[in-house]
């Protein structure tokens, strides 16, 4: 039976190769990456460094990290040190790299450069934010909800109310995950959507 559990260190591995299969609005990123870390580096992998304890791995029948669900309790924090800290090593490799195998791959890079902004849903009562992947054979069993629990649970424990996350406009499915979740959307830029949701 599948299984969650906190992110251990062990699990990086895993992640970076699940954020990677589900970076295309939902769907495989391989075809469209020459670099196979870029989308781990950002989109996964910093919140396990910066707030390990809302961060969820879902194991498989056989033990397996095959999903997980990523986030930090307080966007502003975890966006300066993104920049001040996590991004600095990062930046200093990407910005020498001129080849990108799709638009995918130029924009992640392009995201690592540039990094995030100041977190302006914090000011608005959703401080959280959140990513969540499964693999394919892991979809539609209920687990992603399981692991929306999780960190809900996660949050609560540390008295954090609002979250919000932006999803790609492609991804139709996820569209109609998080709005089964609780979630509304926010806000709709440049082709994707913020969604969020108040917790009790
Ligand atoms: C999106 C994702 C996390 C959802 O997880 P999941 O395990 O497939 O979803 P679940 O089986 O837990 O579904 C939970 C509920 O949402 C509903 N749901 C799921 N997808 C839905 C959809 N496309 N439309 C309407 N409802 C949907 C389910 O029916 C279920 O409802 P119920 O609780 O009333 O039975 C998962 O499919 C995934 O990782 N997709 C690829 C990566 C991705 O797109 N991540 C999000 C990026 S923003």
């Amino acid at each position: 039976m599948a299984l969650i559990r906190n992110m251990v260190a062990q699990d990086l591995p895993y992640v970076y190769d699940i954020a990677l299969k589900t970076a295309f609005a939902g769907l495989d990123g391989m075809p469209y990456y020459y670099d196979k870390w870029a989308v781990g580096h950002y989109y996964a992998a910093p919140y396990f460094f910066f707030e390990p304890e809302v961060c969820f791995t879902a194991l498989n029948d056989q033990g397996v990290p095959s999903g997980f669900i990523v986030g930090t309790s307080d966007t502003r924090s975890f966006n300066r040190w993104m920049q001040n800290e996590w991004l600095v090593p990062l930046r200093k490799f990407y910005d020498g790299v001129t080849e990108f195998k799709s638009d995918a791959e130029r924009n992640t890079i392009k995201q690592i450069i540039k990094g995030p902004g100041e977190g302006l849903w914090q000011n608005l009562g959703y401080p959280a934010h959140l990513h969540v992947d499964l693999l394919t054979i892991l979809q539609g069993k209920g687990l992603g909800k399981a692991l929306m629990h999780t960190f809900f649970s996660a949050l609560q424990a540390k008295d954090v109310h609002g979250i919000h996350l932006r999803v790609d406009g492609r991804n139709v499915k996820a569209y109609g995950f998080y709005e089964v979740m609780g979630f509304s959307i926010l806000e709709e830029v440049g082709g994707s959507a913020i969604f969020g949701i108040k917790l009790a």
